[in-house]
């Protein structure tokens, strides 16, 4: 049987971040995310000024065989480039069937979905006790559209593991911009196409 300490973490909200079975952390900047926002000379610039934070997440270190389940603590900072507003990199789950669980504690913003299969994207909000369900099948992104850190937990079972971007399938097929101080879906293709170069950057 467990010892009961690694059955048990505490979330520490001011550090965003798990006390006690606490595993490992991983720290994404600015220079992670190369080629995944879609205005390129915004990221270059804002990479020359300083290569920010963007997120951290921290894994629990709970017990990881067959059947069991895991969790992540994220942290996604508040911040913009271009019109497009600081997310994760994104992902489908190795083992493609497994859905995941959102607890999302502090900020705003939202979870982009794209069915791995049809393509189609779902944009659910993501709000302070919001519960989200992302199932199998279906990349996801989260995105900060808010002016604070948005902080959420995610439970999957143990052995999810992360699916990146290919050759084949390079980013998102939508992107979430800001258009008159507020969030709106838009196709990449017709942002990088009209809206982009209409801005000037
Ligand atoms: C997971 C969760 C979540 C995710 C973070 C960072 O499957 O572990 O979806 O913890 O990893 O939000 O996002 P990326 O893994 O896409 O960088
Ligand atoms: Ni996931």
């Amino acid at each position: 049987m467990y010892d009961p300490s690694q059955l048990v973490s505490y979330l520490d909200m001011a550090a965003a971040d798990l006390l006690g079975t606490a595993g490992s952390l991983t720290v994404r900047r600015l220079s992670d995310l190369n080629g995944l926002f879609e205005d390129i000379d915004a990221y270059n610039k804002a990479l020359s000024r300083e290569n920010s934070l963007v997120y951290t997440v921290r894994e629990a270190a709970f017990p990881s065989d067959e059947g069991d389940l895991t969790c992540a603590l994220g942290k996604l900072m508040p911040g913009q480039i271009g019109d497009e507003y600081y997310f994760t990199k994104g992902h489908l789950h190795q083992w493609r069937e497994a859905a995941e669980i959102y607890l999302v504690l502090s900020g705003e913003g939202f979870m982009l979905l794209e069915d791995e299969k049809s393509g189609e994207s779902r944009l659910l909000p993501f709000q302070r006790n919001g519960l989200v369900y992302v199932p199998g099948h279906a990349a996801h992104r989260t995105i900060n559209t808010g002016d604070s850190p948005l902080v959420y937990l995610g439970i999957t079972p143990a052995r999810a593991g992360h699916d990146y971007f290919t050759d084949d399938h390079k980013n998102f097929l939508k992107v979430v911009v800001e258009v008159s101080d507020k969030p709106v879906l838009m196709d990449r293709e017709d942002y990088h196409r009209f809206y982009s170069p209409l801005k000037g950057h």
